[in-house]
């Protein structure tokens, strides 16, 4: 069985084929930050026509790459919302188009469940799992029992921890995107200069909360102005090893909720594009060697925004029987 997957929720423009024995034919990704820069954040007017220029000729690479004609996938994926929903309707419209000259089942994706089943491709991982999804727009822990089986353990009360490293970076004047530039400034930092709370650190339940991290951060700031180049590797430094422990802390708590509820530990699995933080992976590495869990961190390009993933979960529900109709209406809203 063989899929097309399409995104093109945010601001990457993607195509990817991918196989049922979990091969990945082809997968292209065009990142539109440079168009986005200036502005120093997504700009979804952009990048709604940034998606219809390029979304055509990524199709037609992925499928070349991959050496299989149209005629030959079996069914096409789309990611069919959350996301900014120009660039959503461009790629619905797009899937849509494909599946009908082509006579193929048409699928629309969740966003959120093509990271929650990107581990899937990449590791021979049973249902049920624990899932730690951090990206730009959302932050939440998940219990994944099956396709299309989530139970939401806990999820942010403001910011997405993202959004937070991107909003941190604005203010060190790191540039745009936030969270590599983030990393990079604290890999030169000391994390013990400056002490920044842990949001929600020893709380019963599992949620997330960055809003006053962020606005301590903006407090030292003003305290310490004008800065160094070191104050802002330190302060970057702090900020890095705080989101990573009060991740670390709400994790662990879901950790032992899920091995109470499933039996025992199991695999915990992190997606979105935090992931590819790495003081969070260590952080990751070490909670799981504590509790018994095994870490799942698929390799980084499948953790950023991707087809791959659309592709897998279209391919996922497609073989149980799923497809959707060409009525679907792209969704801007699209809780798991
Ligand atoms: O999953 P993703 O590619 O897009 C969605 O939000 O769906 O995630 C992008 C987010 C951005 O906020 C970016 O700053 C953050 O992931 N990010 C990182 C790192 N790389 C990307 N945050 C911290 N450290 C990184 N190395
Ligand atoms: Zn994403």
């Amino acid at each position: 069985m063989i899929v097309l997957g399409i995104e093109s929720s945010c601001d990457e423009t993607a195509a990817a084929v991918v196989r049922d024995d979990r091969t990945v034919l082809a997968d292209v990704v065009l990142s539109q930050l440079d168009e986005h820069r200036p502005y120093g954040g997504v700009v979804p007017e952009i990048a709604a026509r940034a998606h219809l220029d390029h979304l055509d000729h990524l199709v037609a690479e992925a499928l070349s790459r991959s050496g299989i004609g149209l005629a030959e996938t079996d069914a096409i994926a789309a990611t069919g919302g959350p996301g900014l929903i120009g660039g959503v309707m461009v790629g619905v419209m797009t899937g849509k188009a494909l599946a009908l000259v082509a006579g193929k089942p048409f699928i629309a994706v969740n966003h959120l469940e093509g990271h929650a089943l990107t581990a899937r491709l990449t590791d021979d991982l049973a249902f049920p799992y624990l899932l730690l999804l951090v990206s730009g727009g959302h932050c939440q822990l998940l219990a994944v029992e099956g396709v299309g089986r989530y139970r939401r353990l806990g999820a942010t009360i403001d910011d997405a921890a993202g959004e937070a490293f991107d909003k941190v970076a604005k203010m060190l004047d790191l540039g745009y995107p936030g969270g590599p530039a983030v990393q990079r400034a604290a890999e030169r930092g000391d994390p013990g200069r400056f002490a920044l709370p842990r949001p929600m650190k020893g709380r019963p339940d599992c949620d997330f909360s960055f809003s006053g991290l962020k606005n301590a951060v903006r407090l030292l700031i003003a305290d310490q102005a004008p800065l160094s180049e070191a104050d802002r590797d330190d302060i970057a430094a702090a900020f890095q090893m705080a989101v990573a422990e009060a991740i670390a802390d709400r994790t662990k708590r879901a950790m032992g909720l899920f091995a109470m509820t499933y039996g025992g530990p199991g695999a915990l699995v992190v997606a979105g594009g935090v992931a590819a933080n790495a003081q969070l992976r260590r952080t990751l590495t070490d909670i799981a060697g504590q509790t018994g869990f095994r870490l799942v961190a698929p390799p980084l390009n499948l953790c950023t925004d991707n087809a791959a993933m659309i592709a897998w979960a279209g391919l996922e529900h497609f073989r149980l029987g799923h497809q959707d109709g060409m009525d679907f209406a792209p969704r801007p809203r699209w809780p798991l």
